[in-house]
């Protein structure tokens, strides 16, 4: 079958079988931002926006998205220009091997939109089922706060 979707504010129509996860139809069409990890809804390496909201796309199939708006880490966010909430996350240490990161951004990016002043326990909520392998969860914690700090247009000192 195909099915065309918003991905990162661009058209586009790909191929694929009734079984399809979205995780699989993004990697397998270049969006290798959208990291995979255990395939079973219990790591969030794989969370993309789905009109706006996050989801696990392992756990969503393609078919049952088509014609909607999905949103990756480099529709926030790219190399030659990053989104305050990556450099947030480069400056505070909340990149450690990398593997998580495009997801906590995107959690991070739909937390802050919806709460620009997010406090402790707000981001702790937010990326709960967001699992990271490297441990370390203060230097993400602290990402985050730097983030909405960024954000808000406060110092980042
Ligand atoms: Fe989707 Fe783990 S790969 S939740
Ligand atoms: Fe390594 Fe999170 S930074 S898995």
């Amino acid at each position: 079958m195909k099915g065309a979707f918003i991905i990162n504010g661009t058209a586009e129509t790909y191929t694929f079988g009734p079984a399809d996860t979205m995780l699989s139809v993004l990697r397998k069409n270049g969006h290798a931002e959208v990291k995979s990890g255990c395939g079973k809804g219990e790591c969030g390496i794989c969370i993309v926006l789905l009109d706006g909201k996050p989801v696990n796309s392992c756990q969503v199939l393609a078919a049952s998205v088509i014609g909607r708006e999905i949103t990756t880490v480099m529709g926030i966010g790219n190399f030659r220009n990053l989104n305050p909430i990556q450099e947030a996350f480069v400056e505070a240490g909340g990149v450690q091997c990398g593997y998580c990161t495009p997801a906590k951004v995107v959690v991070t990016y739909s937390l802050l939109r919806e709460n620009p002043d997010p406090s402790d326990a707000d981001v702790r909520n937010a990326l709960d089922g967001n699992i990271c392998r490297c441990t370390g969860y203060v230097k993400i914690l602290d990402s985050v706060k730097l983030a909405a700090k960024k954000l808000s247009g406060g110092t980042d000192d």
